[in-house]
């Protein structure tokens, strides 16, 4: 470890990036001795900002299995199913309390006519799916249909409207079918499909990827057209939907810039797109066949997402020093080389024990930043990218990336409490990152609970944790981990990663001493 790094990194911000220790201590860690030594301090009465539920927000696009086979099968198929909603997807949505769900797209959106997804399924079009494969869209899956759907798992809808292809009078007819109280005839057409009350929309995307797929726009272009259509988003009745505006792609730092500049008084958030993609040279790498310098690679490329988080919200800072818009990171998550044998742009992969540590580590950046961070979206909800999870025909399996959502239920409108972790690096190589991470929230049921990653795959981790005298008397936690790093559930075998009992957490006095195995993620609950 260079003492260089260790130097700057203790100059940085002490919020969830762990900070090194003494340098004594940092000395012996080169021998790699085991377990890692890791300390922290938890404040449990000073609760701060709000973890806001929807930063569990997931998201949904027409892309390979995601919606049709994943979520839609229709009602007259052999699959389970309420009114063509797959019932054991929607049964294992329900369990996640799902906060909101995005829809249609992702690049879609900007191609997307809703107008072909309303009105009797027979007499819907069939589009072709340019995005994504060039696959054909019989539009069975539609505007009703996703706000059904979002309804049945319990999940608010979070629509993106088409800004790049389509002019603004498509939106207003959308917004018009989907709100409106009047007898226009949009409005009349909802009745006749169906639905006499508005839909509430509490999200409304105005477009999306404007850089890139939504149109290969400049910023400031960018920024004068979202004001254009935030000028004629027209919502029925007395709700309130809150406009997100297009954001930047990663470490554009000008584009969310110029976007404040210009726009900040018309946005009630604005985006952030941000994929983890070890790559190797230009190519994208396996989903599951990877060595632990792919595994560091890929959890230090994920914890780059705390870094992007700060830096946009510095800028941000600038317009909206009172932090009113919020930063919401509506695309993110793992992207690999797609399963071998299925079709490129499906964008279909496995899902390992590597991409639950990646759910952990960055859901935990976004509690770390709850006064910016409001909303997040994970990519994607089902068959597609990072998933939560998979189906085959009439089969599906949980991923690890689920149980990881399942597993931080509780902070969801909890309060984060103040944490100081104190531990050293685990490296691969030239790459370091903080061998565990760690987050600590009041739940709105009263409990205390830290989420922890041990990150080293091959070194369990020794915490001690110090707390006021006599704050909490029982421990009880749950642990997910596997054998290996690429761990998996399969059709065949569902349970290989799965959340079990965890023991390993013990109170003495003022000291809570926790002894966590290698690639781990650990929810404790105190009481
Ligand atoms: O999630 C897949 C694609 O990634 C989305 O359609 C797009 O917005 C992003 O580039």
């Amino acid at each position: 470890m260079k003492i260089s790094r260790l130097i700057t990194r203790l100059t940085r911000s002490t919020r969830l990036r762990a900070v090194p220790f003494a340098l004594g201590a940092l000395v012996s860690l080169g021998a790699q001795a085991a377990p890692a030594q890791v300390t922290m301090t938890l404040q449990p009465t000073q609760p701060g900002a709000v973890v806001n539920p929807d930063i569990f927000g997931q998201f949904s696009e027409f892309i390979g299995s995601g919606i049709y086979g994943g979520i839609w099968v229709g009602a007259k198929s052999d699959i389970p199913n309420t009114d063509g909603f797959r019932t054991d997807v929607v049964q294992a949505l329900r369990a996640l309390d799902v906060p909101n769900v995005r829809w249609p797209g992702g690049c879609y959106a900007d191609r997307y006519d809703w107008r072909d997804g309303v009105g009797p399924r027979a007499k819907r079009p069939v589009t072709e799916n340019s995005n994504w494969g060039g696959t054909n869209n019989d539009n069975a899956f539609g505007s009703m249909e996703f706000l059904t759907f979002a309804q049945l798992i319990g999940a608010k809808p979070f629509m993106a409207v088409n800004v790049g292809s389509e002019p603004p009078s498509n939106m207003v007819h959308w917004l018009e079918y989907l709100t409106s109280t009047s007898k226009s005839a949009w409005a009349q057409q909802r009745r006749a499909d169906g639905r006499e009350q508005p839909w509430k929309i509490p999200y409304l995307g105005i477009g999306n990827e404007l850089w890139g797929c939504g149109g290969n726009m400049t910023p400031d272009y960018a920024a004068d057209v979202y004001r254009r259509y935030r000028a004629f988003v027209q919502v029925g009745g007395d709700q309130h939907m809150q406009m997100i505006a297009p954001g930047a792609n990663g470490s554009d730092y000008h584009w969310t810039d110029v976007m404040m500049k210009k726009a900040v008084k018309y946005m009630d958030g604005i985006s952030l797109h941000y994929y983890t993609i070890p790559r190797n040279g230009d190519d994208m790498m396996s989903a599951t066949d990877f060595d632990q310098a792919t595994w560091i690679d890929t959890l230090s490329k994920a914890l780059f997402m705390d870094t992007l988080i700060e830096k946009h919200s510095a800028i941000m800072d600038k317009y909206d020093p009172t932090k009113r818009v919020a930063l919401d990171v509506d695309e993110w998550g793992t992207w690999f080389k797609a399963t071998p044998g299925s079709n490129p742009a499906f964008l279909q992969q496995q899902n390992t024990l590597r991409d639950a540590m990646v759910a952990a580590l960055t859901l935990n950046i976004f509690v770390d930043h709850a006064d910016r961070v409001r909303m997040a979206n994970i990519a994607q909800m089902v068959n597609v990218l990072q998933a939560m999870i998979l189906t085959d025909n009439n089969k599906m399996v949980l991923t690890p990336t689920y149980y990881v959502f399942k597993m931080f239920k509780p902070y969801q409108g909890a309060k984060v409490l103040p944490l100081e972790v104190k531990s050293p690096d685990y490296s691969v190589g030239k790459v370091s990152v903080p061998a565990v991470q760690a987050t600590a929230v009041l739940g709105k049921d009263g409990y205390t609970y830290i989420a922890l990653a041990n990150l080293d795959p091959t070194h369990g981790a020794d915490i001690s944790v110090r707390l006021p005298q006599g704050a909490f008397h029982e421990i009880s936690g749950t642990i997910l981990t596997a054998p290996d790093m690429s761990s998996k559930n399969t059709f065949d075998a569902p349970d290989q990663v799965k959340p079990k009992t965890f023991t390993g957490a013990h109170m003495t006095g003022q000291t809570m001493a926790i002894h966590m195995p290698s690639k781990a993620f650990v929810m404790l609950r105190l009481d």
